[in-house]
């Protein structure tokens, strides 16, 4: 059976620098305390009208399929992680499939936010594996500054947030010392709550002690989204930040050791992890208890705060073009997010 191979991977972020100094503008926040919770200096917002969740992973995914040396029309398969689509639905695979002129192949959506870049990666793997497919794009991309509270009441959430995409296309390879070794997915919904975007949504109150929505409850036609949710600030997520941090820094060693105990290899094998960037901090805080050295992690949150689906991607794809990144490299992706769910990655370049 081949293993699959990560053949070309692409990035893009919008060209609109928001330092943390700009968010000062619209809410009471600091540089300062941005910095010392999440080691974010700054972050890049897509343009309001021009530019979509989808026309981002577009633009990755032409970098991603170029490198890969194929073209738009050799992709069999697409699949795209985001948690802030174009639309409520359809999803923005089949966007991406018409904006790149693609045949009439598969697309698939994928609901994990943090988790859905390993997510739609194990998804490729499988497929590859099979056989079934053997140019598959899979795609993270997210249009947060469209969705986001950037009164002082939503600062715990806005100022970690930024924009951008990530691609890469999977194909099989028959090379010994190549490919996806194995992914490891998993999830814990008692945490649904903890990290969330309630409204709009079908709900009605129905899953939580703590209400989620002021709406009416009408016989017919119940309120998917109603002026009193919005006039509250209720269509804006949710975080319980200490919450989330104190599971992270839980699951990512967790997920990372299953990763490598179930191929027989340890962390000094490893020559990169590229940890989801959700905090700077969350990140430091693995590599300690991993006891791994600078050169083994890499982070670039610093310049574009937490892209959630994109995040990976992109950071894979800076780390590989700064030749940080070679043929054969023990590599390690892992991610952790709402829902609760994570996942990891291991490969060799
Ligand atoms: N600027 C200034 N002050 C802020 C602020 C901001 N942007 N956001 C929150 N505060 C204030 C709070 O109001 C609170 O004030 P109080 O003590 O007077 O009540 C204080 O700072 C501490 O808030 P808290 O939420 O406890 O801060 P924290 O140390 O936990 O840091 C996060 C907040 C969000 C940075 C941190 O919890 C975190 O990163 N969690 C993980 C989030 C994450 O990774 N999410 C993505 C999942 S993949």
């Amino acid at each position: 059976m081949p293993r699959s191979k990560i053949a070309g991977i692409g990035f893009y972020v919008p060209e609109n620098i928001v330092t943390n100094n700009d968010l000062t503008r619209f809410m009471d926040t600091s540089d300062a305390w941005i910095q010392e919770r999440s080691g974010i200096k700054e972050r890049r917002f897509a343009h309001r009208t021009k530019e979509t969740t989808t026309t981002m992973g577009v633009e990755a995914a032409r970098i991603a399929i170029e490198r890969a040396g194929i073209t738009p029309n050799d992709i069999d398969f697409i699949i795209f992680a985001t948690l802030s689509p174009d639309y409520y639905f359809p999803g923005c695979g089949v966007l991406l499939q018409r904006a790149m002129k693609m045949n009439h192949i598969g697309a698939l959506d994928v609901r994990n936010q943090c988790s859905g870049f390993i997510y739609a990666l194990s998804v490729a793997d499988q497929y590859i594996k099979t056989g079934m497919y053997k140019n598959i794009l899979i795609v993270g991309s997210e249009k947060h500054s469209f969705g986001l509270d950037f009164s002082t009441r939503g600062r715990n959430i806005s100022v970690i947030f930024g924009d951008g995409a990530g691609a890469a296309v999977i194909q099989p390879t028959e090379k010994e010392n190549q490919g996806i070794l194995s992914t490891h997915l998993h999830s814990d919904g008692e945490f649904a709550e903890v990290l969330a975007m309630y409204n709009p949504g079908t709900h009605a109150n129905h899953w939580s002690d703590k209400p989620h929505a002021d709406f009416e409850d009408k016989e017919m036609g119940e309120m998917f989204m109603s002026h009193a949710m919005i006039e509250k600030g209720q269509n804006y997520p949710f975080m319980d930040g200490p919450a989330v941090f104190k599971k992270a820094v839980e699951k990512f060693p967790e997920v990372i050791h299953e990763a490598l105990d179930d191929n027989g290899l340890k962390t000094s094998d490893l020559t990169l992890l590229v940890p989801h960037q959700a905090n700077l901090r969350i990140a430091q805080f693995v590599q300690k208890q991993l006891k791994l050295s600078n050169d083994q992690v890499f982070n670039n949150i610093e310049h574009y705060g937490n892209t959630t689906a994109a995040s990976i991607p992109i950071a894979l794809c800076e780390a590989w073009e700064k030749g940080k990144i070679k043929e054969g490299d023990l590599i390690c992706l892992a991610a952790f997010g709402s829902g609760y769910t994570w996942g990891s990655v291991l490969m060799r370049w």
